[in-house]
């Protein structure tokens, strides 16, 4: 029989090892998002890859959210899709950056015609997000471009917001996320997901650990405490970042560590959202089985393009740094 005391010891050794059930894995190489994972269930509890695909296993309790990257890649998007959701993912993404022309780079309304046609129908077996736009403040772009595809997208079906942010300081941070969720609000949408956070001095690698690190911190316990934010995912699981020659480094450590205690409320409620989520999943597995082997003949050519995704998101942080210049002369 077990003692009292040893259930109380398991339940507290549960709750202060559990994250919020928020924090996500961005990541190219499958590998290290079960290097990152390793001896910390329940630290990351999805992933994503800027693609359609895995392209890999994801350990245990890490959900894979398959993203819409942008125009080119709608031809393998229905069967990638239906094989995420008969694999379990819960959330899908939509378009990556499309505010800027060095990413999916798209016109609002093009973008809600594609979002409308390739991820509105399974808005009944998933959580369907925004496309991911920048914290640019330029107009056209960022939370501007989101009000423009919002006002094209009334019947999206859209139930979270995605964002984007590079800049200089927590205090930044906290302030786009606090104008992007009273914007998601705006149209009825009460999570948001920052799918994409540095500082600018790491966006091509950590340049400091020790700021990084109390960037980290202070981010997370922000993010996982804010009842309006639905997910997050630092940039980026990789060596350089929260890696090190293949190990987890001080900036991992922080990354998945147990989250602050004030969070555990909203992990429940998430956690009840996500089984009715679920359920419709199982009709579709047979459909889904029989386009696997449609989908791994794409799988090449999809990781060729999950290849240059990264080499362009790097020239993307030198825009939004400019724009982060920009709003640091505007408050000065
Ligand atoms: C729209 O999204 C909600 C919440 O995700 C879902 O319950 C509902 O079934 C969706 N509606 C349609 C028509 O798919």
């Amino acid at each position: 029989m077990v003692s009292f005391t040893k259930l109380f010891t398991l339940g507290l050794i549960a709750a202060l090892t559990e994250a919020s059930g928020k924090r996500g894995a961005a990541y190219n190489e499958a590998s290290l998002v079960k290097t990152l994972t390793s001896g910390k269930s329940g630290a990351v509890s999805w992933s994503y890859n800027w693609a359609q695909e895995a392209d890999g296993d994801m350990p245990s309790g890490v959900k894979f959210v398959p993203m819409l990257w942008g125009t080119g890649s709608v031809s393998t998007w229905t069967s990638a899709v239906e094989k995420a959701l008969s694999g379990g993912s819960t959330h899908i993404l939509g378009f990556n950056e499309p505010d800027m022309t060095s990413q999916a780079d798209m016109s609002a309304s093009s973008a809600a015609t594609l979002y409308k046609k390739y991820i509105t129908p399974y808005g009944d077996r998933a959580t369907l997000i925004s496309p991911a736009v920048t914290s640019s403040e330029n107009s056209g772009q960022g939370l501007s471009w989101f009000k423009s595809f919002m006002a094209e997208c009334t019947s999206c079906n859209v139930s979270a917001l995605a964002v984007h942010w590079y800049g200089g300081s927590f205090a930044q941070l906290e302030s786009f996320m606090t104008e992007a969720i009273s914007t998601a609000g705006k149209y009825d949408i009460d999570e948001v997901w920052l799918t994409e956070f540095a500082l600018d001095a790491d966006t091509s690698g950590i340049s400091d650990q020790s700021t990084a690190k109390t960037f980290l911190e202070k981010s997370i316990a922000w993010l996982d405490s804010h009842p309006k934010v639905g997910g997050y995912a630092y940039f980026y699981t990789a060596n350089g970042y929260l890696l090190t020659s293949g190990s987890v480094n001080s900036v991992g450590d922080v990354y998945v560590a147990a989250s602050s205690s004030s969070s555990s409320s909203t992990s429940s409620s998430k956690s009840t959202k996500t089984t009715t989520k679920t359920k419709t999943s199982t009709q579709t597995k047979t459909a889904a089985s029989t386009t696997t082997t449609k989908a791994k003949t794409t799988k090449a050519a999809e990781s060729t393009k999950t290849a240059k995704t990264t080499k362009v998101v790097t020239s993307t942080k030198k825009v939004t740094k400019t724009v982060t210049a920009h709003q640091a002369a505007k408050t000065a």
